[in-house]
């Protein structure tokens, strides 16, 4: 229950915060600029507010042509086709397109599509710079054996390659010493060794001799190109280029450095390629065998990523998506495991986020480039920030419209600065503003004036306008639709009246905070009695409210009319001996009361009861007698009564037989039960019999003896006796 209403209540004040985007927006660049939802209404007379939605503004009727909503502009100007194959550096193209034209309102974005493929045999050129500062001599062979490798091998990758070799030492001066042991003797082969001390120049005045000494390390690097006849001529003037130089330059001309040192060196350069925009270092062994690899290596690492830069500024946001070689889309300006000739392709949403201040920035043209190479994608982007209404060619000084006290445009005055009002009709020396507008203030705590839906001119509310609702009120406070809705169709005031200021006032018979009561109460009047509600209850908004009695004998109406009585007695006892007279001639009247009965029975064979009749049933004897009566309307007096012509009587049962049946009957039952016993018992008897008969056949004797048993009898023998 509590995180629902909680979520409930972060969602409307959501929806309060976000509905309304163009609201309170008084000028045409402010409405604009708000939201690409905001359109601006430049009719001259126009009542509404003047930044709204583009359809609200033409429901309430600003003409087509009076609505200003500069929409999102995307023109693609040059677009050529993605090369398969580059003869030369300039015919390249590798992104697609390469020129377009962007008109964005802020907080609009726009998406549009890049491709990027590198082209085969995409040219490359080598400058292979070498420091010879002291192997130039040994080295000198090997590598005029390795720039040939080298040239061959670059040119498996692409046959637009192109070598070139340079090499350095030293600035030939101070501070610029070799400090190596091994080199203090001998800093080249034939040299002299460096000493400890040698005055070269004593004191002297001409000062300029000891600059030209020094180096060039007064005098920073200027980043110009100063060579002569492929010499570097300013080396003794200027110092060395600095790191940052260095980098601003490669990104000037898209160069990859690559340094290949050896291993002794290797972590200085490891940690100087981060400042370097695509700069890349490789170990070289001592005896440089393995540049080839090392520069093969390196250009296919430049190669297998593509990353897209721009040059925008803060103000615009450059995304950029891609699924880059087949893997899932997400956010990215960098795609790895590039070949020559993989498509990649990319979605740039290019979003302004708000007007740059300076004017000048509304104008601007963004490069988007991978990171390494020289093709681009330029953009022309025109931010959308002012309205062409309020270009200054626009506006009307001193209008007419403005009361003679400011400037028109885009339908509305821009006041001087004592005046104010919708057309400068107020002046600020008879009231502030803020004291007008508190004249304008329904409730004090208003934030807005005039409920919102009105303007405060000189403090005096005008309302707005509106086609769907009537806005009126000293503070516009009042309008023709908040009012309570009834009926089966849900209408304002139930359809049965006005609504006036958040309340109904109700056609004549109607009543009710909806005007959902009908007061005549004629309509309740029963058509059986012509009393309200039969007598039995009230007229409530055009029905019976019939009145509820407390205890259970007591008579309760219902129906439309309180016309229905369930629990009411009935007349059918009183009916019933004039019906059995009448039809069976039986019962206590005589012929002669039976005529006074009030009513003539109508005989039927089936009796069905209708709703508003009442069904009666009595005994006649031992049969069941049914009759109906209606209740006698306005028109008539008299009970109708159906009775059922034949009575239901009973079959007469003779009781003495039935007993004497049930008495023969048991006993026949008994008997039975006791032969069956009888039969099952000989049965029994007889299985019982032949079982002993059996196994009195089947029985052996024991023919052992005891052997304790002496026999009564001795048997002696006379051992004289035998012959
Ligand atoms: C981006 O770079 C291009 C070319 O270098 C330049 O003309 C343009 O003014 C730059 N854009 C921004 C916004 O700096
Ligand atoms: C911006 O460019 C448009 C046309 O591309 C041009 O009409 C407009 O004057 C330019 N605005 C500025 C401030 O340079
Ligand atoms: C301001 O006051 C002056 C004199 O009191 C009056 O003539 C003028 O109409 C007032 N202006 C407005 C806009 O009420
Ligand atoms: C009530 O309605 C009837 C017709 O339905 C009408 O004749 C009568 O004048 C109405 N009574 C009142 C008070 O309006
Ligand atoms: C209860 O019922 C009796 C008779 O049926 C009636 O006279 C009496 O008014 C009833 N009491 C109430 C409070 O309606
Ligand atoms: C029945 O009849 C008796 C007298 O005949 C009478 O007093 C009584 O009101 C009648 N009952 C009904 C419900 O008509
Ligand atoms: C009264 O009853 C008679 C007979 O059933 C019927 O024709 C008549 O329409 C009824 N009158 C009313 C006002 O219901």
């Amino acid at each position: 229950m509590f995180s629902s209403s909680f979520s409930f209540l972060l969602l409307a004040s959501i929806a309060e915060n976000n509905t309304d985007p163009c609201l309170q927006k008084e000028r045409c660049s402010e409405c604009i600029t708000a939201s690409p939802l905001c359109s601006w209404c430049t009719e001259e007379e126009f009542a509404h507010r003047r930044c709204d939605t583009y359809r609200n503004l033409e429901k309430n009727g600003c003409n087509d042509a009076h609505i200003y909503h500069p929409r999102n502009e995307y023109e693609v100007t040059e677009n050529f086709e993605l090369s398969v194959k580059a003869a030369k550096e300039s015919d390249a193209v590798q992104i697609k397109p390469q020129r377009i034209n962007l008109k964005l309102r802020p907080n609009s974005p726009r998406k549009f599509p890049v491709q990027f493929r590198q082209a085969v045999d995409y040219p490359v050129d080598l400058y292979y710079l070498m420091d010879l500062s002291k192997s130039m001599q040994d080295d000198k062979e090997k590598l005029a054996l390795l720039g040939d490798l080298l040239a061959s091998e670059m040119q498996r990758i692409t046959s637009n390659f192109r070598l070139g070799f340079g090499s350095f030492v030293d600035k030939v001066a101070m501070p610029y010493v070799n400090m190596q042991p091994d080199k203090l003797l001998e800093p080249c082969t034939g040299c002299v060794k460096p000493y400890g001390f040698k005055n070269h120049m004593p004191l002297d005045t001409d000062t300029s001799r000891f600059k030209a000494r020094l180096g060039g390390i007064i005098k920073p690097n200027d980043g110009k190109c100063h060579m002569s006849g492929g010499e570097y001529v300013a080396s003794l003037d200027q110092d060395y280029p600095s790191v940052g130089q260095i980098h601003q330059k490669v990104k000037e001309y898209d160069v990859n450095l690559i340094f290949a040192v050896t291993q002794k060196h290797f972590e200085t350069y490891d940690q100087l390629k981060s400042l370097i925009e695509g700069a890349s270092a490789g170990v070289l062994k001592e005896d440089s065998s393995n540049i080839v690899d090392l520069v093969k290596e390196e250009y296919q690492k430049i190669t297998s990523v593509v990353e897209l830069k721009d040059n925008a500024t803060s103000d615009v946001k450059v995304s950029y998506y891609s699924s880059c070689v087949g893997d899932e889309r997400k956010e990215t300006a960098e795609c790895k495991g590039l070949h020559v000739g993989t498509t990649i392709d990319y979605d740039i949403v290019i979003e302004v986020l708000k007007c740059p201040e300076n004017p000048n920035e509304r104008n601007q043209t963004i490069v988007i480039k991978p990171s390494t190479l020289s093709d681009q994608l330029i953009i022309n982007l025109e931010i959308i920030c002012e309205c062409d209404c309020e270009k200054e060619w626009n506006e009307e000084k001193n209008s007419a419209h403005c009361s003679g006290f400011g400037t028109y445009e885009c339908g509305i005055c821009s006041c001087h600065s004592n005046r104010y009002g919708d057309s400068c009709e107020c002046d600020a020396k008879n009231l502030t503003q803020s004291e007008q507008e508190k004249l304008c203030k329904y409730r004090e705590t208003d934030t807005v004036v005039c409920s919102g839906r009105g303007a405060c001119r000189c403090g005096k509310c005008k309302c707005d306008q509106r086609i769907d609702m009537l806005i009126y009120g000293d503070y516009c406070e009042c309008n023709n639709l908040n009012c309570d809705r009834g009926g089966d169709r849900a209408l304002i005031c139930s359809g049965n009246g006005v609504c006036d200021c958040g309340e109904c006032k109700c056609d004549p018979e109607w009543g009710g905070r909806a005007c959902d009561c009908y007061l005549n109460s004629s309509i309740c009047i029963s058509p059986k009695s012509g009393l309200i509600c039969n007598g039995h209850g009230d007229c409530v908004c055009g029905r019976c409210q019939c009145y509820r009695s407390d205890n259970n004998t007591a008579e309760e109406y219902t129906g439309q009319f309180c016309d229905v009585c369930p629990t009411c007695p009935t007349k059918c006892e009183n009916f019933t001996e004039c019906v059995r007279c009448q039809q069976w001639k039986t019962g206590e009247l005589s012929e002669d009361e039976c005529i006074l009965c009030p009513f003539k029975v109508i005989p039927v064979n089936e009796l069905d009861v209708y709703e508003d009749e009442t069904y009666c049933v009595f005994m006649d004897g031992d049969c069941k007698a049914e009759f109906k009566y209606r209740q006698p309307n306005l028109t008539e007096d008299i009970f109708f009564v159906t009775v059922k012509r034949d009575k239901d009587c009973p079959v007469v049962v003779n009781v003495f037989l039935v007993v004497i049946g049930l008495i023969i009957f048991i006993v026949l039952l008994g008997l039975l039960l006791l032969l069956l016993w009888k039969i099952c018992v000989i049965i029994h008897d007889r299985r019982e019999f032949a079982k002993f008969e059996q196994e009195r056949q089947n029985a052996k004797w024991d023919t052992g003896e005891n052997p304790i048993y002496k026999q009564a009898t001795s048997t002696f023998k006379n051992p004289l006796y035998g012959k």
